[in-house]
């Protein structure tokens, strides 16, 4: 068997010097840049950080050498994210761009680009290119593990396995709908409610409030599970239900133990999970089960929160494409 191999197709050399990396971001885009930052420090060994690109627009320019920057940007138009590059790029720092979309903009600013081709996306918020980002940072994060070798030949290989399972843990993720369906029509009933997790799972949370709130107009948060007794514990009540991102393994008994002390503050406690679901007994009002894994685990939980939402927002008769207010792209200040 051919030892598997991990290819983006960018330029070796440009990230051959990295100590640091910098993912720069909007929207839904930040949020995967957040995953991104998990496999790329977990797996590459890499110190890297994503932050929002109109707030890197505020901060100092330092001189920071060994930094390179990636911009995340499903269009490649966003200008807070275009403006916060060309900013860094006058300073000389490198780029490498992840976008949907060839000859964008940010492909003509960025030394190297990765497509994440997964075709156009219609609706105004973002799902299939949030999928194809994550996926695309994962490849690249393995193939600077490879490249470094900060992982071994058994672990890649897992995981090179694991993402050729993607399609069909997508489909399966697919074939939960009616119970997604039954859970988001609960979710639609609340005036406020919470989306929660630990580790890479506090992006998924984020994600999965904001395509909420963006296409049910409902107001969805979402925390680090563990911040909660830092300030929303205030909020909680039988009106507010939380969501709880449950991985199968690692911080598994942490959440929950956060699930068990926000049902003991009476909100509702739902759960998508991963694994066992013996353990949830007595604690969920409802679960709903999804495949996990290193890779496909938070693409499965990010797929699951965008049905929720989609579900809710039908359930609720929202304009589900075309939500108010917002563009697809946002190409001003
Ligand atoms: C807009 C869209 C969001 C998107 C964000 C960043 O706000 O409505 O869905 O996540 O822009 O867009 P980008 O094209 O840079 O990923």
């Amino acid at each position: 068997v051919d030892p598997v191999q991990f290819e983006t197709g960018i330029d070796a050399a440009l990230l051959a010097g990295a100590t640091r990396l910098r993912l720069v971001a909007c929207g839904t885009s930040y949020h995967a840049a957040l995953m991104g930052r998990h496999f790329l420090e977990h797996w590459a060994r890499i110190p890297t950080e994503a932050v929002i690109a109109s707030e890197l627009r505020e901060r100092p320019l330092l001189d920071e050498p060994g930094l390179t920057y990636i911009g995340v940007s499903q269009s490649g138009e966003t200008l807070d994210t275009l403006e916060a590059l060309r900013h860094v790029h006058k300073q000389g720092f490198p780029i490498l761009a992840v976008t949907n979309v060839q000859g964008s903009s940010l492909t003509r600013l960025a030394d190297e680009t990765i497509l994440t081709r997964v075709g156009p996306e219609v609706g105004v918020a973002a799902t299939k290119t949030l999928l194809g980002q994550v996926t695309t940072l994962a490849i690249l994060a393995l193939e600077l593990a490879q490249a470094r070798k900060t992982l071994d030949e058994p672990t890649l290989e897992r995981l090179a396995h694991e993402l050729r399972r993607l399609p069909r843990v997508l489909e399966e993720t697919l074939g939960r709908e009616q119970e997604l369906g039954v859970m988001a029509r609960q979710l639609a009933q609340a005036e406020d409610l919470f989306f929660l997790g630990r580790g890479v799972h506090v992006a998924t949370a984020y994600e999965a409030a904001l395509k909420f709130k963006e296409i049910t107009y409902n107001h969805a948060e979402g925390f680090g599970s563990a911040e909660l007794k830092h300030g929303p514990f205030a909020l909680l009540s039988p009106e507010t239900p939380c969501v709880f991102f449950v991985p199968a393994g690692e911080g598994r008994q942490k959440v929950l133990g956060n699930m068990v002390e926000v049902a003991a503050r009476n909100a509702k406690v739902y759960a998508i999970v991963q694994g066992e679901t013996a353990d949830l007994e007595g604690i969920v009002d409802g679960y709903v089960k999804v495949a996990g894994g290193d890779v496909v685990g938070p693409l499965a939980m990010s797929l699951a929160g965008q049905l929720l939402a989609y579900h809710a927002a039908v359930g609720l008769d929202r304009s589900v494409d075309m939500p108010r207010n917002l563009a697809k792209s946002v190409t001003v200040e």
